[in-house]
């Protein structure tokens, strides 16, 4: 990795997060307000080739890793192109995405063929009638049709992030468990996060210790896998399961130590903390002609800003963000 992407406590950013849009085809409750959000005029918006520009500096400085988000990033027009494009870039070992799996199905060979390797469904409910009122949409079982192609097409783990709520899905995890029995699925139980519109309150957030401690009662053979040192997740075995169950731990047990990611926002702003509210507009510098130690130099100040961990649940609410939306988690 070069020194631009090394910050001041020695974590070495190898992982981007490309937001592709701030348009989404669901409207989660947990990511944005009933009345949506704000769009950024489309000229704003990074194109298809500024987005390759951007990536090609990212990865000629260490980023090995890439992860597609959104909003929705299978609505963007030039998806499969923007993927291809990605996936040719000399030193990136892993392209991924994350999506609500609504339209991915239909998407899932062409992806493939780009050369997609890892795919993260957002999943939070099993009961379709649930789904409508999280998600204000119809589509459930959409979703758990690409699951199931996604699966067939080899990916091994799919992983399904589901953001766990109290009183509004956390009766369904041992569901959720079950679909690691026969299947190589990752399911993510995820803390609820704050971010500007989503209603946040901490008793609506069910800790990892009582989420774990009721995956226990019913599962007493779970065991704990070795993770990497840069993962969001915790990991976990029923004892027999061919898949895993995890826990990403941000509000009650940051990993901010291991912190490799940084975030290119749809509209070209780079932010280095999900919850730091520092951004800075690459899109800008990259418009008025930036040569690429240009861009280097932005790069490197804004890593070297970013801050040893974040401020704690209660203050992150308080601090003005970006809706959850634009960021893409
Ligand atoms: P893998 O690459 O498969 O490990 O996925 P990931 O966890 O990096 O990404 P994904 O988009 O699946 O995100 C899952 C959850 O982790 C979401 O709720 C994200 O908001 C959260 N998450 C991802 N990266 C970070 C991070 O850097 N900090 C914090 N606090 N949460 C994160
Ligand atoms: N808290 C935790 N996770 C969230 N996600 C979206 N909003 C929140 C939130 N408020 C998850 C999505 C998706 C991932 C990118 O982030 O479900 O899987
Ligand atoms: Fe990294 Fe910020 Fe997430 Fe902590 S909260 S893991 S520093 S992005």
């Amino acid at each position: 990795v070069s020194p631009t992407l090394v910050d001041n406590f020695g974590r070495r950013h190898t992982y981007l997060r490309i937001s592709l849009t701030e348009r989404c085809n669901l409207r989660c409750k947990y990511c944005m307000p009933a009345e949506g959000v704000e769009l950024s005029p489309s000229d704003s918006l990074l194109s298809t080739d500024e987005i390759l520009q951007l990536a090609t500096v990212f990865v000629a400085n260490g980023v090995d890793k890439i992860r597609l988000t959104g909003g929705e990033p299978t609505i963007r027009r030039d998806f499969v192109e923007i993927c291809r494009g990605l996936k040719q870039l000399d030193g990136l070992r892993t392209l991924a995405i994350t999506t609500n799996g609504l339209i991915l199905q239909r998407q899932l060979p062409a992806l493939r063929d780009a050369g997609v390797d890892l795919l993260n469904i957002s999943l939070d409910t099993l009961v379709p009638a649930k789904f409508e009122l999280l998600t204000r949409r119809k589509g459930h079982h959409k979703v758990l049709q690409s699951i199931e192609r996604a699966l067939e097409l080899g990916y091994d783990p799919v992983k399904v992030n589901c953001v766990v709520m109290r009183g509004v899905n956390d009766d369904e995890v041992g569901d959720f468990v079950e679909l690691t029995r026969e299947q190589p699925v990752n399911v993510r139980f995820i803390e609820f996060m704050p971010f500007d519109g989503n209603v946040w309150d901490s008793k609506k957030m069910v800790p990892y210790a009582e989420l774990m401690a009721a995956v226990k009662t019913k599962y007493p053979t779970i065991a704990r896998l070795q993770d990497h040192p840069t993962d969001t997740a915790k990991n976990f075995r029923v004892e027999g399961f061919r898949g895993t169950v995890s826990f990403i731990t941000s509000m009650t047990d940051h990993f901010c130590a291991g912190c490799n990611r940084l975030r290119l926002m749809a509209d070209g702003n780079l932010k280095v903390c999900l919850f730091g509210p520092a951004e800075v507009s690459l899109r800008d510098a990259l418009r008025a002609g930036a040569t690429t130690g240009g861009l280097e130099d932005i790069i490197g100040s804004a890593v070297r800003r970013k801050k040893a961990r974040h401020a704690g649940m209660f203050e992150i609410q308080r601090t003005q963000n970006r809706p959850m939306i634009h960021i893409g988690g």
